[in-house]
């Protein structure tokens, strides 16, 4: 278990929030009701965050760990809240637990997911999502109990992105059994190149072109792919269209059976929870290859294991796993293709490089300062405002 706790003098929360009712103006723009600490006493703040261990000691950079504690603590001190950082989160005893039935606020990052439950959101005003993609919080209790739920909206996006370039070019290339080749001392060429392939020409698609999604059409246009697809419910923009040459494919199954690569970047809710199974696959192109980012739950586990390893995908690489931390027997581990390659499986680290990190940390804080001061909160922060959605994209409502 680990606490760290600094604050040696318990400090009562006596305060009230409010939530607004009036709407109010930003740069012209009517904002969505955000509730706002209103009162100056001291606030109970808890943070789960992922151990950086010896790492971050050495590191100062690893922002989001519980040692480096989002680089906040002394500023909430000063101003007097009581703040709880841990990675303890699972269980009835866990910190995360104890500390959640009186905190006003929780932050979470999504690499290292302290679950928000009906039952445990009972007294907390505001969830802060440091990161992007909130699903480890139970939106719709957030919604009828009045919990905004914000997260640091696009912080990460260019990092993200960037990784699922990474993650396509090294399954296409071939490049994990050629690199772990060389690591075992051996040199055989054919092996490798007998499944190595040119992205130049190739169909690929994204499942969700918000914003990760269109940076990482942007980022592919370059390879000269035969056509850019993209499936989601929500239209691109004419000038996103124009810019990125991407056509819209209506249905999903259609959609899948015509891409060599596809992409995930739609956030985990129940209209994408287990999206990707037996069913679905049957429909991909035979070799295909598949990259998720988004979220571990949006496939099915051992419907994508087999899937790779009958051949019908030929990779599928990602960083997000069902559940997380990935036990040591999680299938993704160690699935293969029949050539004994196609995994390129990692630690959830894509959004948080030390740059994500900078910047995640900086707007937590500027969305913690938004409370305490009764501002208005980034509409595009706002996943759940004062009792309803706010973003279009946890699902059709
Ligand atoms: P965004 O909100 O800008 O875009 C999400 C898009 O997905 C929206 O256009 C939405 O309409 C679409 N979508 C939702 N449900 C869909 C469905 N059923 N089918 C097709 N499209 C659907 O979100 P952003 O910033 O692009 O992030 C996407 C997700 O990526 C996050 O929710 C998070 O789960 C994941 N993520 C992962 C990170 C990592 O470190 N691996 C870091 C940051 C985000």
């Amino acid at each position: 278990m680990s606490l760290l706790n600094a604050s040696a003098f318990a400090i009562k929360r006596g305060l009230s929030s409010s939530a607004s009712a009036t709407p109010r103006m930003l740069n012209g723009h009517t904002l969505a009701p955000t509730a706002n600490h209103s009162g100056n006493a001291g606030m109970k703040i808890l943070a789960v965050l992922y151990k950086g261990g010896e790492a971050a000691k050495q590191e100062p950079r690893l922002l989001g760990t519980v040692e480096n504690q989002l680089g906040i603590r002394s500023w909430l001190e000063s101003q007097g809240h009581e703040y709880i950082v841990t990675d303890d989160k699972e269980g009835p005893n866990s910190v995360f637990q104890q500390h959640i039935k009186d905190a006003e606020v929780l932050i979470t990052t999504p690499f290292h997911p302290g679950y928000l439950t009906r039952e445990l959101a009972k007294n907390l005003k505001v969830c802060v999502t440091a990161g992007v993609g909130s699903d480890h919080i139970d939106l719709d209790a957030a919604v009828e109990r009045d919990i905004q739920v914000l997260e640091v909206t696009g912080s990460n996006v260019t990092s993200v992105a960037e990784h699922v370039m990474m993650n396509i070019l090294l399954l296409v290339r071939n490049f994990v059994p050629a690199h772990e080749m060389i690591e075992r001392g051996e040199w055989r060429v054919s092996d490798i190149a007998r499944n190595a392939f040119d992205l130049e020409g190739k169909v690929i698609g994204t499942l969700g072109a918000g914003r990760i999604g269109r940076l990482v059409l942007e980022r592919l246009r370059p390879f000269n792919p035969k056509e850019l697809l993209y499936y989601d419910y929500n239209p691109l923009p004419a000038d996103a269209v124009a810019k990125l040459g991407a056509r819209r494919v209506e249905d999903l199954k259609d959609f899948v059976s015509q891409c060599d690569i596809i992409t995930v970047n739609a956030p985990l809710h129940e209209g994408t929870k287990g999206l990707i199974n037996a069913d679905l696959l049957k429909h991909f192109k035979k070799g295909a290859y598949l990259v998720n980012t988004a979220r571990g739950a949006i496939c099915n586990t051992e419907d994508v294991a087999a899937a790779l390893k009958s051949g019908q995908l030929n990779g599928y690489a990602g960083d997000v796993w069902n559940v997380q931390p990935a036990p040591k027997n999680h299938p993704w581990r160690y699935m293969k293709n029949p050539l004994g390659g196609g995994n390129g499986m990692t630690p959830h680290y894509s959004g948080t490089t030390l740059d994500a990190q900078a910047r995640y940390a900086a707007g937590t804080k500027q969305i913690l300062e938004n409370y305490f001061q009764g501002k208005a909160q980034e509409p595009a922060n706002i996943i759940v405002g004062v009792g309803k959605y706010e973003s279009k994209s946890y699902g059709q409502r």
